[in-house]
């Protein structure tokens, strides 16, 4: 059932600028990443991840961007990754999957004079903060929508989190080439779940087994496959004047010609006209149709990213926000990386750089602690390859290995006097207690627990009454990975056991007697997290709202972000 839900036509003016296209099949492009792209200032830079749901084929698409941008020459190296994501029965799997998910945490390539910074956002089961956090350190997101599945539950997750921070998002309708849902059902369940403003900038001619090629309808044109049956790939783009040039009546046949022109103009009465400034506000998405497996929509969608996705944004901040522009480097820890080598316990920092232009050698003070940290190795992560950071700009990544000084969530700074805000911890929602099997190992554990906890991997909460610690995780396999890792790594065997709690709310009051008298009353649910920060930990979420309800002058947050005593 359709939904009219503007009356303005789909051509807006603001994205009429010609794109550059790469031919297909795009196998051929330059990948190395000149000093001449890296040294430009900040505009330059793109920086984003891909949200989905698993299966939707962020995989497909990401390898397949890094071909059309010229980061990779041969499909198959990203897509080994989806296999290896998938296996995660055995601690040798979880081992090579976060060895993988390591080099490819942040892929850096040039296109058409622009650095695209792509970020990896775990997708399968293993949902985490870590996914959270890497949210928080990109300008921009693309969503991957199945076209058969239509938005699926972590799809609308990882969403929910990109509109906290008015992420802006292009949507990529993926598969059309199978049958799937039309593309009206497709935007309206877009626009209605996810309250925005939808803009095709394309549509599909046919879908599935009727699927004849895509038709542009920003720049007109029209997409139609090369290829054979065995590799279809999106073939030659023909240019057109509009939907009557007979160009179109030759390339397509007279069905799918008729279902194109009636659709296209039944969509350019119902969706919203493209408007750059309410796409970069989070409430407006521009949508491609496409296939990644196919390869259509995918240069379309490169393009659209380099038009219209913004550059470095300002970093919410303690006293003010950061500016990209501002002269001093900042930035901050989005993710900490352990055993890429488990020989030795080095980790890898991710930093985001939110302003100034970092130098290798450079020292920054690491918000909080006052200390100064030399960064003298630093890393950029190429698709393939990783190589040394000598500068890096607003927008960039760089990997800073260290032996557990650096924390996520961390600020680094030329300046003393800048807090990075907004790196919550989100509220768990499974908690569980571990039990040593050998009683001990307490201390080995602590430091475990305290270890994967920095990486973001798992909370721990140290409840008032008795002595076990409790892990509280997003999902799953966090749990299986917490197990794997305390066993080969810290040589400690650990059970997790059901604890009667399933999630947790950090408290605060504005009336301290308020808050002490709560704690004491609740004393078997209170608990404190790493920090010393109070918790109250509940049976469900109704729990949750029964007694929020019942004590107004407490707040109850599902999240937290890191408070320090002084940003000195
Ligand atoms: P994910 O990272 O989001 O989990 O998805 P991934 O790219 O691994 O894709 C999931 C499945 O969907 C894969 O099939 C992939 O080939 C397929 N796929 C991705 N994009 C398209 C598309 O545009 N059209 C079609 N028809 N299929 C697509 P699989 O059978 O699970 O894996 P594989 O055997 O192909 O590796």
């Amino acid at each position: 059932m359709l939904h009219v839900r503007k009356g303005r036509g789909t051509h807006g003016g603001d994205h009429a600028a010609k794109r550059g296209r790469v031919p297909a099949p795009f196998h051929n492009c330059s990948h190395l990443l000149t000093a001449r792209a890296m040294s430009q200032k900040h505009p330059d830079r793109r920086t984003f991840a891909i949200i989905s749901h698993p299966d939707a084929g962020k995989t497909t698409l990401t390898e397949k961007l890094l071909v059309a941008g010229g980061a990779i020459h041969i499909a198959g190296e990203v897509k080994a990754r989806g296999a290896a994501r998938r296996a995660r029965s055995d601690w040798m799997k979880i081992e090579q999957q976060r060895g993988i998910s390591v080099t490819s945490s942040v892929m850096t390539f040039e296109h058409q004079g622009l650095v695209f910074n792509l970020l990896d956002t775990p997708g399968h089961e293993d949902f985490s903060e870590d996914t959270y956090r890497t949210l928080t350190a990109v300008d921009s997101a693309v969503m991957v929508i199945d076209a058969a599945k239509g938005i699926e539950p972590q799809t609308l997750k990882l969403f929910e989190v990109c509109r906290l921070r008015s992420v802006p998002i292009i949507t990529f309708i993926n598969k059309v080439d199978r049958e799937g849902q039309t593309p009206f059902e497709l935007l309206d369940e877009v626009a209605d779940r996810l309250a925005l403003d939808v803009c095709p900038m394309n549509w599909p001619a046919g879908m599935g087994g009727q699927f004849e090629g895509i038709y542009d309808l920003v720049d007109p044109a029209l997409m139609v496959p090369g290829g054979d049956a065995s590799r279809m790939y999106e073939g030659e783009r023909i240019a057109v004047e509009g939907l009557a040039d007979p160009t179109l009546a030759a390339r397509l046949s007279p069905r799918a010609l008729a279902s194109l022109e009636e659709e296209t103009e039944l969509a350019s009465a119902c969706y919203a006209p493209f408007d750059g400034a309410a796409y970069r506000n989070g409430d407006l998405t521009p949508v491609f149709f496409g296939s990644a497996l196919k390869e259509f929509g995918v240069v379309d969608l490169l393009a659209g990213l380099a038009t219209h996705a913004p550059g470095p944004q300002p970093q919410p901040a303690e006293p003010a926000p950061v500016q990209p522009d501002d002269d001093a480097v900042t930035g901050f820890v989005f993710k900490v990386q352990a055993n890429m080598n488990p020989a030795h316990r080095d980790r890898i920092a991710f930093m985001r750089l939110c302003s100034g232009k970092f130098e290798r050698g450079m020292r920054l003070m690491q918000g909080g602690t006052g200390k100064a940290i030399a960064i003298s190795r630093p890393m950029l992560f190429l698709a393939q390859d990783r190589e040394m950071a000598e500068e890096a700009f607003p927008g960039d990544i760089i990997g800073i290995p260290n032996h557990g000084t650096l924390r996520v969530g961390d600020t680094l700074s030329e300046r003393s006097d800048i807090m990075i805000t907004g790196l919550p911890n989100f509220a768990p929602e499974l908690l569980r207690r571990v039990a040593l099997v050998d009683p001990t190992k307490t201390k080995q554990l602590r430091k475990a627990l305290d270890d994967m906890a920095e990486e973001g991997i798992i909370q721990v909460f140290y409840p008032e009454i008795g002595s076990n610690m409790i892990v509280g995780v997003v999902g799953q396999l966090q749990l299986d990975v917490l197990i794997s890792r305390l066993d080969a790594e810290y040589k400690v065997e650990a059970k997790l056991e059901q604890s009667p709690w399933d999630t947790a709310r950090w408290i605060a009051s504005d009336d301290a007697a308020a808050l002490k008298a709560f704690q004491a009353d609740n004393r078997g649910a209170a608990a404190t997290d790493r920090d010393g920060a109070p918790v109250f930990m509940a049976k469900d979420a109704w729990e949750v709202g029964y007694v929020t309800q019942r004590n107004p002058s407490i707040r109850f947050t599902a999240t937290k972000e890191r408070v320090f005593a002084s940003a000195g």
